[in-house]
């Protein structure tokens, strides 16, 4: 039986701009969560480093960790309750990760599919970071004790290891349920955001098209155009989710149409049912802009006092730390470090 008090924790690389597969598949759920358990949310600037994205440029991280911060506030993160930080800012997440660094077998790490996946065919050039970015991550979560992680299905394996990580260092060190199981809460499922250009690709910042997705600061023009060039099938739309099987473009749009309706997907499906794409896209573009304008909005307006971003993430940073600290203090001890 567990003893930990319920604390959610998640957060996103400050690398490139982001999406509306962000949005939807995962702040919309953060600050939902924040209606039930208390949550923290970090900006993970040092797992930016880790690759060629975000490591030898200092401007564009800072840029990115603002924007992320922004598009959190302008989301909905009600930072009077929930602190936002970046985590370069709480050193407690590094010296975990390094007492982790020596929990965690090499056996378990090399199992790792997305270091595989990222470091691609030339591993030897990979920075070591790259390869040991999920105990960084198991540190993240567990320094604060967090029991519940919203992440998507990319994430579930890290979450594991998060998991052997906990469980070997509480028998290691003798200290039955000291640092909780955290379990993933798997967000997106429902709204999984496919490219614009493919559906059959996950909408990514990497993607070289930015046609391809819907970035949080687009302008309505843009959103408007990107969403009436998006690719569909010469077909009138489905008029059930079986005939949606083969035809992953008309899926991905009537899902996020449902998404930013809050409308059960069904529903949507039985509306547009027989009608013509382009009608269809008229609608989900002006949903779009409508839902996305006034975020977009509220982040430039944020952007556009950086002073404010940072004062902000000093003061989740320390509410933070706050939480940590204890934490931390007691890993130490049962290691054995003198304090
Ligand atoms: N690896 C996560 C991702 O790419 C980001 C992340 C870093 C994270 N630390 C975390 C997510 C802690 C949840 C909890 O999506």
């Amino acid at each position: 039986m567990s003893t930990h008090k319920p604390l959610v924790l998640s957060g996103m690389q400050p690398t490139n701009t982001l999406h509306l597969g962000n949005y939807l598949g995962a702040l919309k759920n953060w600050v939902r969560m924040q209606e039930e358990m208390p949550c923290l949310f970090c900006v993970v600037d040092m797992h930016a480093i880790t690759a060629d994205a975000g490591y030898g440029k200092p401007e564009e991280l800072a840029r990115a960790t603002r924007e992320v911060a922004a598009a959190y506030i302008a989301g909905g993160v009600d930072v009077s309750r929930t602190p936002i930080f970046n985590q370069g800012q709480v050193p407690e997440h590094a010296e975990l990760s390094w007492i982790f660094n020596c929990v965690a077998r090499l056996g378990w790490m090399d199992r790792m599919t997305q270091f595989k996946e990222k470091s691609g065919k030339h591993k030897e050039r990979s920075s070591v970071g790259l390869y040991t970015y999920p105990v960084l991550m198991a540190a993240d979560i567990l320094v604060y004790k967090a029991t519940h992680v919203p992440v998507g299905e990319d994430q579930k394996q890290h979450l594991e290891l998060a998991r052997d990580i906990a469980g070997k260092f509480n028998n290691d060190y003798n200290a039955p349920d000291f640092f909780p199981q955290p379990e993933p809460v798997i967000t997106g499922t429902g709204t999984r955001v496919m490219s614009l250009r493919d559906g059959t690709k996950k909408m990514s910042k990497s993607d070289e098209s930015d046609a391809s997705r819907i970035n949080l600061t687009d302008t309505a023009e843009a959103i408007a155009d990107k969403i009436r060039r998006a690719k569909t099938d010469p077909h009138p739309l489905p008029g059930s989710k079986d005939e949606l099987k083969e035809r992953p473009e008309a899926e991905n749009l009537l899902n996020i149409y449902a998404a930013l309706a809050d409308q059960d997907r069904d529903a949507v499906i039985a509306e547009f049912a027989g009608q013509q794409f382009s009608g269809f896209k008229n609608k989900l573009a002006d949903l779009t802009v409508a839902k996305l304008e006034p975020m977009a909005k509220e982040m430039r307006r944020l952007l556009a006092d950086p002073a404010e971003i940072d004062r902000i993430l000093k003061a989740g940073a320390h509410k933070a730390r706050a939480i940590a600290t204890p934490i931390i203090d007691d890993v130490k001890k049962k290691v054995g470090f003198i304090a």
